[in-house]
C-alpha cells in the first residue's frame, strides 16, 4: 500500500506530539517527535557547557551526540536515547524548555536535526511533528497540519502535564516559557515556525482528543485514497 508523509506544526503545547502519535498507531506509521532531538541536543549542550557562542564548540559538541528513538516496551511510546542513555524524563525539564529554543536557532544545530529528520522520512510512512516540518524538512509531504490553540488551554495543557513529574512548578512559569519559545521559534533566521501554504489548520481549542483525531485521519484517509487512486491510474498509462 502507498504511503505518505505527514506533518504537524505549530506553537508549543497545541498536542502535536499527542495527535502525532495516535495517528501514527492509527497508520501504522512512525512517529517522530523532532523537538525530542532539539531538547536533547541542548540537555548535551547544558552538561557539557558547550558555549554557544562558539561555532567551533558547537560543532565539536554535534560530533558527539549520537540520537535515536528506542520503543519502550513498558510505555509503548518511543523515547529518544541520547548517546546510549534514556532521556525521555530529563529533556522535559524547565531547565531545558528554558534553553531549548535558543539552541534550536543555531545554524549547526538545525542542520544536523534536519538531516537525520529527512533520512527517517525516506521511506515515508511517517507522522513527524515540530515547527519547520512542514516547510523544511519535508517540503513535498502529502498531508500538512498547522495546529494552534489559546494560550490558556495550552498553558494548562502543559502545566497538567509536567505537575506530575515536576512538583515545584507553577502555572505562570509555564505560561511564560510558552509565550517565550513560541516568540524566539516563530522570529529566527533559520527555518521559523510558519504555516505552509498548503498547510491546513486545524484549531484544537474546544476539541477532544478523539475528535481532533477523527479529523485528521479523515484527511489522511482522503489524500491516501487519491494517492492510490493516481497510482493506479499511472500504471494503466
Ligand atoms: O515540540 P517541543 O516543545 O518539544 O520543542 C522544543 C523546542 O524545539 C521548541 O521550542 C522549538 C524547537 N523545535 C524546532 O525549532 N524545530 C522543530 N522542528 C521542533 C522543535
Amino acid at each position: 500500500m502507498e504511503k505518505i508523509i505527514i506533518t504537524i506544526d505549530g506553537y508549543s503545547s497545541c498536542g502535536k506530539s499527542t495527535l502525532a502519535k495516535q495517528l501514527a498507531k492509527q497508520l501504522n506509521y512512525i512517529f517522530i517527535d523532532s523537538g525530542a532531538m532539539y531538547r536533547a541536543i541542548t540537555l548535551y549542550f547544558l552538561d557539557n557547557k558547550v558555549d554557544i557562542k562558539d561555532t567551533a564548540a558547537i560543532e565539536a559538541g554535534l560530533r558527539q551526540i549520537k540520537l535515536k528513538f528506542v520503543n519502550n516496551a513498558a510505555t509503548g511510546q518511543s523515547d529518544i536515547w541520547l548517546n546510549g542513555e534514556n532521556v525521555e524524563k530529563a529533556i522535559r525539564s524547565m531547565r531545558v524548555s528554558n534553553h531549548v529554543s535558543d539552541i534550536a536557532t543555531l545554524e549547526a544545530v538545525r542542520h544536523f536535526a534536519v538531516a537525520q529528520q529527512q533520512a527517517m522520512g525516506q521511506k515515508k510512512g511517517i507522522v513527524m511533528d515540530g515547527r519547520d516540518i512542514g516547510t523544511t524538512v519535508f517540503p513535498k509531504a502529502e498531508l500538512k497540519i498547522f495546529m494552534t490553540a489559546s494560550i490558556e488551554v495550552r498553558t494548562h495543557r502543559r502545566y497538567d502535564e509536567l505537575k506530575a513529574k515536576f512538583p515545584d512548578i507553577s502555572l505562570e512559569e509555564v505560561k511564560e516559557n510558552l509565550l517565550k519559545r513560541d516568540l524566539i521559534d516563530s522570529t529566527r533566521k533559520i527555518s521559523p515556525l510558519r504555516q505552509a501554504k498548503d498547510a491546513i489548520t486545524l484549531d484544537n481549542s474546544r476539541l477532544s482528543m478523539p475528535q481532533q483525531l477523527d479529523i485528521a485521519t479523515g484527511w489522511a484517509e482522503e489524500i491516501l485514497k487519491k494517492t492510490q487512486l493516481a497510482t493506479k491510474n499511472h500504471q494503466l498509462r
